[in-house]
């Protein structure tokens, strides 16, 4: 396993692919409402990549046929747009984005409220999103990645949630998916030691119910097992001597 340490400039890059990625996210969150189709967002996501002058990392790799992943409900990540799909009032929605800027990739994820949701979906999208800032506050040179999964498992599970072990975070840089993995559960003092310079996609996909999940006919689509919401968060972020930055967040 090689972990790639980025230099001043590929850091660069890298941040200004990363406050575009917000951005993105940013203005795809004001389209979110009943009545959308799913397709229409990755259409609409599509665009905004490419006004700000990057690619879709997500179009066509390893096949995948859009460039925004659009997973709604019991979907936990990689759903594909689709005309067909409307969201309406009370879903969730996860939406997962990578662009390429000059050569360098980002990559982060929200879960939406589709209007007004029940108190549980709100409750499972929040502790989702802070399940990353209670994993991140071990993301600093010298500690172990582990320590990271362990955090965001610990949360978690306060919660009774299930933590979904199938699928991983990873490195990401001049490739969107480098070395280490990153699993969202694990044990302190484990994994690779962290060192300032490494960048990381980390991305806890937490469910409600089971942590087991299914793949659908589709080869891409990840369910719950038992139907239950799913909700997923991720930001790309840059390892530093006294903690990390977070790339992906204006
Ligand atoms: N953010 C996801 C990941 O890190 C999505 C990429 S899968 C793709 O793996 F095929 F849609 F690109
Ligand atoms: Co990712």
């Amino acid at each position: 396993m090689s972990v790639t340490i980025k230099s001043p400039r590929e850091i660069e890059l890298m941040r200004e692919a990363g406050r575009i990625l917000a951005q993105v996210h940013d203005e795809l969150g004001k389209i979110i409402r009943p009545g959308i189709s799913t397709y229409d967002i990755d259409k609409e996501g599509e665009k905004l990549i490419r006004s700000f002058g990057c690619e879709p990392s997500f179009l066509n790799y390893e096949g995948y046929p859009a460039s925004i992943c659009v997973s709604v409900n019991e979907e936990v990540v990689h759903g594909i747009p689709s005309r067909r799909r409307i969201l309406k009032e009370g879903d969730i929605v996860s939406l997962d984005a990578g662009v390429i800027y000059k050569g360098w990739h980002s990559d982060a994820a929200r879960t939406h409220a589709v209007g007004k949701t029940d108190d549980k979906a709100a409750k499972l999208i929040e502790v989702t999103r802070q399940s990353f800032f209670e994993g991140i506050k071990f993301a600093k040179a010298g500690n172990h990645l582990h320590d990271i999964s362990n955090a965001i498992d610990a949360y978690v599970r306060r919660f009774g949630y299930g933590v979904v072990r199938d699928l991983v975070g990873h490195g990401i840089g001049s490739r969107l998916h480098e070395d280490p993995q990153i699993p969202n559960y694990g044990q302190r003092s484990r994994g690779i030691r962290l060192e300032a310079g490494m960048t990381l996609a980390i991305e806890p996909m937490i469910n409600a119910g089971t942590w087991k999940v299914s793949w659908l006919d589709d080869g891409w689509t990840v369910v719950t097992r038992d139907g239950k919401l799913s909700a997923h968060y991720e930001n790309t972020v840059l390892i530093t001597e006294d903690g990390c930055e977070i790339l992906s967040l204006l």
